[in-house]
């Protein structure tokens, strides 16, 4: 039974741009800022190993899984999971997962655009070529001054919120294409810089070895969960992100093939920025455990105070991480205003405002949380801290594993094969991923860390 639904949204012109704007969902914040920090606090090569493993025997089949329920559905994901729930005589309450989606990527977006506000922030210090003259302790106290002002925080989060509104009000051709259609190449092209000038640094080496060479002892449970959790952010899966794109995606377009496409573009962004980032840090003797969140903020503009043409680089730098946090923020975003539109029939251009709006308003709380609230801690754990580890360590792996059973165990082997356009060796290799690997994979790792057992 073929499903012949189209988008009420509309639908990407062609492959590329849906690569493109997947890849724009997929490269964000997650590569550039939370990547390098994570691996700090996670021991390094550890972490680095895991992660890889997890995105391609958990991260992909569900990247392929999650396109072709949401080109299959053609809805926002509620909607998506609640038609091929009744098209494939399962039970609606597999819409709860598109809801737990739709929830996961509003949580997420709500300190997504807090950080991104961080970046905005520094766009405007690098324009004032402040870090070419400023010291090494200087440069760090600028990250503490900025986190510590709720009133500065709140001015780059409202700005960054809106501009998000901005694109996703104007719809899928009109906001969403024309934005990723330059900004991802140019994004690629600024990496590949970095990695030049950090390939000169005399702490090169020792940061090639923090990041390939795993030391095993590291390896816990703890890792490993983060590892996942991060495989999952960084990818935009378990929410409903990625379905929501695949429902704009033209029928003839080979999913198995864009998947692969889109993962090997994370992942090397990824790795580059990890090769553009720790050989500076250790240049400068910073240790990478210390500096925590604030990590890329407190290290890069050192080695843009020092470089010929710095402050330049360093502009461009931080204005194309604000264009991948922003390609990244408008996926958050899209799959609840997307179901807005369809279920209260309102305009996108009230759906944005509405899902940014109450988006823009838990942000605060995060905000809040990195100054007057630093000393309120929930399960031991801010404001900020407990929103971050709840969405991404818990919900989007619980996504994730949902979206696998429902695609592995509750869909028909023709509807699969179908919209996949695969069989044999590729179309079992999937199947053994969404069947087995990914689910069992979260289950396991998520009972040792929760429950302590195993
Ligand atoms: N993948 C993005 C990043 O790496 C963040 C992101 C966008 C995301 N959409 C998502 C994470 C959906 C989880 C789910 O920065």
């Amino acid at each position: 039974m073929a499903a012949n639904r189209t988008s009420i949204h509309g639908q990407w012109s062609s492959r590329w741009i849906f690569i493109l704007a997947a890849t724009g969902s997929a490269v964000g914040l997650g590569n550039i800022w939370r990547f390098p920090y994570e691996t700090a606090e996670n021991g390094g090569g550890a972490f680095v190993l895991v992660y890889l493993v997890c995105i391609a025997l958990v991260g992909l089949p569900v990247l392929m899984a999650e396109t072709m329920i949401g080109r299959r559905g053609r809805q926002s994901p509620i909607n998506s999971m609640k038609s091929l729930a009744e098209e494939e005589q399962c039970s609606r309450y597999w819409q709860l997962v598109g809801i737990f989606g739709v929830a996961a990527g509003f949580l997420i977006l709500t300190f997504y655009s807090v950080v991104a506000g961080w970046t905005l922030s520094y766009v405007f210090r690098a324009l004032s070529g402040v870090f070419s003259h400023s010291s090494v302790a200087q440069i760090q106290n600028m990250f503490a001054a900025l986190t510590s002002d709720p009133l500065r925080l709140l001015a780059w989060h409202t700005i960054f919120m809106a501009m998000t509104i901005v694109v996703i009000a104007r719809g899928v051709k009109g906001g969403l294409e024309q934005a990723v259609r330059f900004l991802m190449p140019v994004l690629f092209a600024l990496v590949l810089v970095l990695v030049c000038y950090s390939l000169t640094m005399p702490g090169l080496s020792q940061a090639i070895a923090y990041l390939f060479k795993p030391d095993f002892s590291q390896i816990n449970p703890g890792t490993i969960l983060s590892g996942l959790g991060h495989a999952f952010f960084t990818l935009s899966l378990g929410m409903g992100a990625i379905m929501a794109y695949g429902a704009y995606l033209p029928e003839h377009i080979s999913i198995p093939r864009a998947s692969l496409t889109i993962a090997a573009l994370d992942t090397c962004v990824a790795l580059l920025a990890g090769i553009a980032i720790f050989p500076i840090m250790f240049s400068y003797g910073l240790q990478p455990h210390e500096a925590g969140a604030g990590l890329i903020f407190k290290v890069l503009p050192i080695a843009f105070g020092k470089m010929p043409m710095g402050n330049i680089i360093g502009l461009l730098f931080f204005v194309l991480l604000m264009f991948a946090a922003w390609t990244s923020a408008i996926s958050l975003m899209e799959p609840a205003t997307a179901w807005l539109v369809e279920r209260k029939g309102l305009t996108r251009v009230r759906a944005a405002a509405y899902t940014g709006g109450l988006a823009w308003v838990l942000g605060i709380g995060s905000l809040l949380s990195l100054n007057l609230w630093s000393k309120v801690k929930l399960f031991g754990m801010t404001f900020f801290g407990l929103v971050e580890y709840l969405s991404v360590n818990i919900m989007l792996p619980l996504g994730g594993l949902l979206i696998a059973v429902f695609a592995g165990w509750f869909m028909s082997r023709a509807s699969t094969s179908d919209e996949l356009n695969l069989t044999g060796y590729g179309y079992k290799a999937w199947k053994l991923g969404v069947r087995f690997i990914a689910p069992l994979g979260v289950l396991l790792i998520m009972l040792h860390t929760l429950f302590g057992i195993f």
